[in-house]
């Protein structure tokens, strides 16, 4: 982003900027590269937050890798303040898992439940391998503890939106990851 470049109103500040945000992409591409040499990996990623973070890992790993994509969709119950700890899926991935390397690919993890409840269905189904990155890892509310294979920046202890993040289903065009201002929030904490 430009320095001159306005931020819209709702946003107090930018948290890692575009450049960055390509770094970590890179970075993490290439520890998952390393750890597929020869094998198929069919990257998972988790809508709608990771959209943008999916497309551009996908295109930042080698050429001469074996890479499929595919999408699945949950979202879970409760308002922005807390989760109730419900997670439905809304879309399943469109391929079979069963005997695959499958990589899922979120943007953020909160409090957790989203992935446990993602690692518990996809486990059942038998992929060869289940792993897991995240571009943010917001350690601050976890309600279950989870592994997670790469790990991409640590958020703030904020609302945090843009490169797929949402609030109330806007932002995520920010080629950025933001701030929101607290006012616009009413001092609530959720991603
Ligand atoms: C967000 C985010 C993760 C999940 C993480 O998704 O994209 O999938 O919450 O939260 P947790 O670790 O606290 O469970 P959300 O349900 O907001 O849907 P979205 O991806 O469509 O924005």
């Amino acid at each position: 982003m430009s320095r001159t470049e306005a931020l819209p109103p709702a946003i107090e500040s930018v948290v890692f900027d575009a450049a960055e945000i390509g770094r970590t992409v890179a970075r993490l591409a290439a520890a998952i590269a390393s750890e597929n040499v020869g094998e198929p990996i069919t990257l998972l990623g988790v809508l709608k937050g990771a959209l943008f973070f999916t497309a551009d890992l996908a295109r930042a790993l080698p050429a001469e890798l074996d890479v499929r994509i595919d999408t699945i969709a949950v979202a879970s119950y409760g308002d922005a303040k807390q989760s109730s700890g419900e997670v439905r899926l809304l879309k399943d991935a469109s391929e079979s898992v069963e005997g695959k390397h499958i990589l899922v690919v979120e943007d953020i993890v909160d409090e957790g439940l989203t992935l446990t409840y993602l690692l518990r269905l996809l486990a059942g189904r038998r992929p060869a391998s289940l792993r897991t990155c995240v571009l943010l890892n917001k350690p601050y509310r976890r309600r279950v503890q989870i592994r997670v294979d790469h790990v991409g920046l640590t958020a703030p202890d904020s609302f945090v939106v843009g490169y797929g993040l949402d609030y109330q289903e806007k932002y995520r065009n920010l080629p950025y990851l933001a701030r929101l201002r607290d006012d616009v929030i009413g001092g609530l904490r959720r991603e």
